[in-house]
């Protein structure tokens, strides 16, 4: 093959093999090395997008980064299940692309719109999903599924083994890029590692789920390593905590009701100490 065509498809299976290459290593140390190349491959992308051919760089960037980590229920052991519910997450047409509304980046937009820019806060289930993928309890292969409901009602799944994006801007990317194709597959893999699913939520849980509800303005207090550590290992746990600016979650379909602390939290903070506590039980 000849001509500038040519030149542009061999770059774009360069990137390719980079971007493969990268995520086939996924052990400890090799794992900051590969946050760069994630880095450069990004910004090609970004480059390439820039140039205006789009369509390309959406089908490279197609597939977040996956890593290696024990299966859970291999030793018969339960997992846990994390519901984060009424996320600020809604894709706006700035200019000419879909962007992710937050209140730093789109408030004149927003505000032209008669919409309150303080509602438009995506970085808190960002800091969540870090809270929760960052945590020794999913490294441990404990994470069995975590579900995001929207503001607006829309529920996707996220599998354990996605690489969460570190930086703000790339959340943002890879949000947008799955509230619009609907999923996210991981390269060279047909598995969908992010996908939109139908509502409610409770058509995708196990039978044994025991759902608790988190909120600061509970009745019932607890002390959240005891309320654990006596948790039945029969049933499955899911958590389901708010990841909106204002507000609390739906207390119906609930098993439990509880707050963990007389101080209002984040989100992230409430899912740190969630993650913790069942490390704890399950001495990780
Ligand atoms: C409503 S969001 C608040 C978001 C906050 N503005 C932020 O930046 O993360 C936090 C969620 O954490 C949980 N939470 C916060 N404080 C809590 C507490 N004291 N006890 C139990 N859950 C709590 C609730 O599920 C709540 O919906």
């Amino acid at each position: 093959m000849g001509g500038p065509h040519a030149v542009k498809w061999r770059k774009k299976q360069g990137k390719k093999r980079k971007l493969e290459e990268t995520l086939a290593s996924t052990s400890g140390e090799e794992e900051e090395e590969e946050e760069e190349l994630e880095d450069n491959e990004q910004r090609a992308v970004e480059e390439e997008e820039k140039d205006g051919d789009k369509e390309a760089a959406a089908d490279e960037i197609a597939g977040p980064p996956v890593v290696a980590r024990p299966i859970h229920g291999s030793k018969k052991e339960k997992g846990v299940i994390f519901v984060l519910e009424k996320a600020c997450l809604e894709v706006g047409k700035v200019g000419k692309n879909f962007q992710i509304l937050n209140s730093d980046d789109h408030s004149n937009y927003l505000r032209k719109q008669n919409r309150n820019p303080a509602d438009y806060r995506p970085d808190i289930i960002h800091q969540a999903l870090l809270a929760i993928f960052d945590s020794p309890l999913t490294k441990a292969g404990r994470l069995q599924a975590v579900y995001v409901r929207t503001e607006k009602g829309v529920l996707f799944e996220i599998k354990p083994h996605v690489r969460m994006p570190r930086t703000f801007k790339r959340f943002c990317g890879l949000m947008s890029q799955l509230l619009q194709k609907l999923s996210i597959t991981a390269v060279g893999k047909r598995e969908k590692m992010l996908n939109v699913i139908k509502n409610p939520v409770s058509h995708h849980l196990p039978v044994d789920s025991r759902r608790i509800g988190l909120s600061h303005s509970s009745e019932k207090s607890v002390n959240l390593v005891d309320f654990v550590v006596n948790a039945s290992e029969d049933s499955t746990l899911v958590f389901v905590v708010g990841a909106m600016a204002h507000g609390m979650i739906d207390k119906e379909n609930l098993d439990d009701f509880v707050s963990i602390c007389k101080d209002p939290l984040s989100a992230a903070c409430c899912l740190n100490r969630i993650c913790s506590a069942l490390e704890q039980k399950y001495n990780i």
